[in-house]
């Protein structure tokens, strides 16, 4: 573990603490940028920060193209003139991305935005994923927050009575619809011990889309620490 300092961009109003540790996070994950590479954003409101620090470095000449997890992730990248493609390369060379929880192997909670579907499959099909929190979502086991599931309309009653079967809480997200259409469920299993097999026992259950559980696909931790970030290689 390295800790390292950088300066942060006075932004005219004070940031709340945790929106400081952000900041940090994605000015750490900035650096493993690489010039002539094709990457993935992710979706939320460190991406966010990974976003504006990313505009900045295209201006400065670095070429980048993008792929983006989210409708809202793509307008905001192109709205700041980074060049957000639709086509899928071979793979991405690396793929960076906020979490709702992160714990010491690497396993994470995603898709508190929403968008844990297209992030996962981004997030698999590159070389790298780099993952930047800030400490609150730093635990030793997963599981305080809810696990996100997208699922299909059809047969939604179904699937959570099949989640509960599991010891999941379920409940249905109101007013969200997916960037895919899809309804989303949030599942409390309390404290998870294995989270590898949770991910398959609830991506097997029909109607089920995607599992905001990501095992074995960590390569950094980047973790905002006030001004500072401490990166962790997995
Ligand atoms: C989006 O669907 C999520 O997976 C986000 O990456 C996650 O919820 C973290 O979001 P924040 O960076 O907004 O906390």
């Amino acid at each position: 573990m390295a800790i390292i300092s950088y300066p942060v961009q006075a932004s005219g109003f004070m940031e709340p603490p945790t929106d400081i540790e952000k900041r940090s996070a994605a000015t750490g994950a900035l650096k493993f940028v690489k010039d002539n590479s094709t990457i993935g954003l992710g979706t939320g409101t460190t991406t966010h920060y990974f976003i504006l620090g990313l505009a900045e470095l295209v201006k400065q000449g670095i070429n980048v193209k993008c792929m983006a997890s989210s409708i809202d992730t793509a307008m905001k990248a192109e709205s700041l003139g980074i060049t957000v493609i639709d086509t899928y390369p071979d793979t991405l060379d690396a793929y960076f991305d906020g979490a709702d929880e992160v714990e010491p192997r690497g396993s994470l909670i995603k898709g508190g935005g929403g968008a844990l579907t297209r992030e996962k499959i981004l997030a698999y099909n590159s070389r790298e994923f780099n993952v930047m929190v800030d400490s609150s979502k730093v635990k030793e086991k997963l599981g305080n927050f809810g696990v996100p599931v997208e699922v299909l309309n059809f047969g939604i009653s179904f699937t959570i009575s099949n989640i509960e079967r599991l010891g999941g809480k379920c409940n249905v997200r109101s007013d969200f619809e997916s960037d895919n259409g899809n309804p989303l469920i949030d599942c409390y299993f309390g404290e998870i011990d294995n989270p590898t097999m949770l991910e398959s026992m609830i991506k097997r259950i029909p109607g089920v889309v995607e599992v905001g559980i990501f095992n074995g696909m960590t390569k950094r931790i980047f973790q905002g620490k006030g001004k500072e970030y401490v990166l962790k290689e997995v």
